[in-house]
């Protein structure tokens, strides 16, 4: 079940290779996600600062929504200069400060798209930590950012993907997953969303989105996307019924160029490069 950033266009490209049923499916749900942008919900951000959140604020902000969006006192705002929202400071190891931002800001929504660092993770315990204060607060909705092979996807992930060292990743895929069913056992309203790659290279600009990613609910897809797609989709899943309580994977079947430089560098940078990379050996990998 598709949802993409430009409506019939990126439906179509998907359907004609994979699912002619889709068409009708996907165009429903985004007239359903467009209908729900009328109502101005009250959405609390968690990764607002970052290069997917920001987006999504954006977006947000766009739609007439009511957004806060949580921030660490180190956070650098400049990504967000400009928008019309409220912050609440603070951490999300820091429980007293999550619940604080709650109890300011009663999110109808709550969207959760922080990243990991080698030396801290919010992922796991302080995320699940944020689906109790949603239930507590009544929210309705929560959109997480999760990874193709978060929790039991992994071993299907490894079987589907062999290419991929999914060991790299195994403590967020681990975390992540623990979220997930958190989320789902949880009494709020969900959205999984599972991106495989998100085609960003350290210190170059990211590439812009393409308008034809898609969502589907098809748990063995792995590909590409944009941080500007991913935003855009993420943004429109807010409410809409259509999105509520499904797990999806997030692609881009127009970035194949791409995502292969993508994967090349990344298996250079592990020093795995694979024989389909050679031909980028000469422009200089590293
Ligand atoms: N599959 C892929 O190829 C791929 C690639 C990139 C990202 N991702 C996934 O996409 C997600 C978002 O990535 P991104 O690139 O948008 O991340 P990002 O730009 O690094 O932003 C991370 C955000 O999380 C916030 N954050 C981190 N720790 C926090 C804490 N303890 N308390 C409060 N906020 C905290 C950061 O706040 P500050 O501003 O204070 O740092 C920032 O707003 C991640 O889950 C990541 O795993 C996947």
């Amino acid at each position: 079940m598709p949802v993409t950033p430009s409506g019939n266009k990126g439906v179509r490209t998907m359907c004609e290779s994979r699912c002619p049923s889709m068409l009708a499916i996907g165009v429903g749900l985004v007239s359903f996600a467009m209908a729900s942008l009328a109502v101005a919900e009250s959405v609390l951000v968690f990764g607002g600062t970052g290069n997917t959140g920001s987006r999504i604020v954006r977006h947000l902000v766009d739609a007439g929504h009511d957004v806060t969006v949580f921030v660490r006192p180190t956070s650098n705002r400049s990504r967000l200069a400009g928008l019309a929202v409220d912050y609440a400071v603070g951490d999300v190891h820091d429980r007293g400060s999550v619940d604080g931002a709650f109890d300011q800001s009663s999110p109808d929504v709550v969207i959760a798209t922080m990243q990991s660092r080698p030396d801290q993770s919010p992922h796991g315990d302080p995320e699940i930590h944020l689906i109790g204060q949603a239930e507590r607060a009544g929210s309705k909705h929560f959109i997480y950012l999760s990874s193709v092979g978060a929790g039991d996807d992994t071993e299907a992930q490894r079987s589907r993907y062999p290419d991929i060292n999914y060991d790299r990743f195994a403590r967020v895929l681990k975390e992540k997953g623990r979220v997930e069913e958190a989320l789902m056992a949880s009494s709020v309203g969900y959205t999984i969303i599972r991106s495989g790659a998100i085609l960003v290279e350290r210190g170059v600009e990211p590439p812009p989105g393409t308008g034809r990613a898609y969502f589907t609910e098809d748990q063995d897809v792995l590909g590409p996307i944009t941080y500007d797609d991913l935003a855009v989709l993420m943004a429109r899943c807010v409410s809409a019924p259509g999105c509520l309580n499904k797990i999806y994977h997030a692609t881009d079947d127009t970035l194949g160029p791409e995502y292969n430089h993508w994967r090349c560098r990344r298996f250079a940078v592990t020093g795995d490069l694979a024989s389909e990379c050679d031909h980028l050996r000469p422009v200089g990998l590293p």
